[in-house]
């Protein structure tokens, strides 16, 4: 059983009971994703599977087994940054920077959903968002 992270495909762990956040952590060394809360509530430990966003403190590895993981680290390199990593820089988008990395791989989530047309919770056009999320049940006068 393997997983792919950045590209690379490593083994999964022996124990299912590791969280995919630990997998990185503390298994493989990518310390760009960050354990906040450790409970799904804080989002810094926010990467990208398949291109969507998820918490990996809330998933374990072994679910994700043959899929493409993408970390901070996978992103952008130091001399080839994401353009979501260079806006951060010019815009000094850091605070302190502890969960940066999961706020940048949710940004670059969130770009593609809304190139997809995927509705979020300021959606106006519930029409549309019925028609990518499928039939909904709208209110009168919709
Ligand atoms: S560490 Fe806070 S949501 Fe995962």
């Amino acid at each position: 059983m393997s997983i792919s992270v950045n590209g690379e495909a490593v083994q999964m762990p022996e124990d299912p009971r590791v969280s995919l956040l630990d997998l990185l952590r503390d298994h493989l060394q990518l310390h760009g994703t960050k354990k906040g809360c450790n409970q799904g509530a804080c989002g810094a430990c926010t990467i990208l599977i398949d291109g969507e966003r998820i918490l990996s403190c809330l998933a374990l590895a072994v679910q994700f087994e043959g899929r493409s993981v993408i970390t901070i680290e996978g992103v952008g390199q130091p001399d080839a940054l994401h353009p979501l990593q260079q806006a951060f820089v010019e815009y000094d988008g850091f605070q302190c920077g502890y969960c940066t990395p999961g706020q940048i791989c949710s940004a670059v989530a969130m770009v593609d959903e809304i190139r997809r047309g995927v509705p979020s919770h300021v959606t106006s056009d519930r029409v549309a968002a019925a028609i990518v999320l499928g039939p909904v049940d709208l209110p009168q006068g919709a």
